[in-house]
């Protein structure tokens, strides 16, 4: 599927991406988002969404199955507690945040008995999305998948209102823009599958549709994507609604506006999650220049993010590993000490950065 005429250095990175890849998904399909980090021990719905969706980009479709039959087993587990999360919020019911599904999960499909910023909605519409390109593709999926998605287009249809975690697990108690995003992107994309019933895909299309009303009505300012609905801050996540999810247009003004902000506010080669982040001091994060680079192919400006890939492939160290972020420049060192004490060095490799540079190598060569 990838035009196979790649030079020397992406060649071998490719292919270590996806050995990287592969040898980090357990036995039951869920892909672990750092070996050697203890607290990422775990596969979560948005990093494992866009891992499959490279994965299978790169016809590697046995692997992103594995992960989809996971995560639909992980759903249908669930088929019950969503319905009873659903019935409860029709009669007004409050649920507690911790009630909700959980981000992310052991191999084995439980959720962690550790404390953790669990509610994040966003992996799972980042998750139909991916099921959505991977039927793209010409692949199949079992019924139990449809089933596991008519029951998540319920469930994100009454609660992508609700204040939420951010894609960074921070921010607690705003309607993030990343987030709805993501969510939008994956009901949209269901919305016209033939194997849903007529309900799900109305209820789908309907709830995408209020998803982008509200982001156009209270989600910009000064005609770029805001960071949560009536606010004024910008964040990184904020890129993938212009790319990979495509649901602005590239060359309209909003991505314009969106990406011009983030390159000249957050970086481009390596870029910041956010202006506060100070996550291990915080650092510019591999995985980020690489949406930065999709939304450019979107943009029609292939040079420049020919530019990030070739710079992102020269922070591969010795065994061809990716990290999260890099040592420096810091937005706050004098934080780092702190978080390496309470959990060790910063992952590498990271999964999510592998794959989203397989994906941006991959746009960029389809153009
Ligand atoms: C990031 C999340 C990510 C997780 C696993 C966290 O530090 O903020 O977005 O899902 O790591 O990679």
């Amino acid at each position: 599927m990838v035009e196979k005429i790649m030079n020397d250095q992406h060649t071998a990175l490719c292919k270590a991406s996806i050995r990287i890849i592969k040898e980090n998904q357990a036995d039951s399909g869920a892909y672990i988002a750092s070996p050697n980090f203890r607290v990422y021990n775990y596969s979560w719905f948005r990093d494992g969404a866009f891992i499959a969706d490279a994965m299978s980009e790169y016809d590697e479709n046995k692997s992103a199955l594995d992960f989809h039959l996971w995560a639909t087993r992980i759903i249908l587990e669930r088929e019950e507690k969503i319905a009873s999360l659903i019935r409860r919020a029709k009669q007004g019911e409050e649920i507690s945040p911790d009630e909700h599904l959980h981000c992310r999960y052991t191999t084995n499909g439980d959720e962690s008995e550790e404390i953790w910023t669990n509610l994040q909605l966003d992996g799972f519409g980042t998750w139909i999305w991916s099921l959505d390109k991977y039927l793209q593709r010409g692949n199949q999926l079992p019924v139990a998948t449809y089933r596991a998605v008519e029951s998540l287009v319920g469930y994100l249809s009454s609660f992508w209102k609700i204040e939420s975690y951010d894609w960074w697990e921070e921010s607690f108690g705003h309607q993030h823009v990343a987030n709805l995003g993501s969510i939008a992107a994956g009901l949209e994309g269901c919305s016209t599958w033939e194997s849903l019933s007529d309900g799900s895909k109305k209820q789908a299309a309907q709830t995408a549709i209020e998803i982008k009303v509200l982001i156009c009505e209270r989600g910009l300012v000064d005609g770029r994507l805001a960071k949560w609905i009536d606010g004024t801050e910008l964040d990184a996540s904020l890129l993938a609604l212009i790319a990979p999810f495509h649901l602005f247009n590239g060359t309209g003004s909003v991505s314009r506006k969106t990406v011009a902000a983030v390159m000249s506010e957050l970086g481009t080669f390596g870029t910041y999650r956010h202006k506060d982040d100070d996550y291990f001091g915080g650092g510019r994060w591999l995985l980020l220049s690489c949406f930065l680079g999709l939304c450019l192919v979107s943009m029609d400006e292939k040079e420049k993010a020919s530019e990030i890939l070739n710079w992102v492939a020269r922070h591969a160290n010795d065994d061809l590993e990716l990290p999260e972020q890099l040592e420096e420049p810091l937005l706050h060192p004098e934080m780092r000490a702190e978080w390496i004490e309470r959990w060790g060095p910063p992952a590498l490799p990271l999964l999510w950065s592998h794959a989203m540079y397989l994906s941006l190598y991959s746009a960029i060569q389809k153009g």
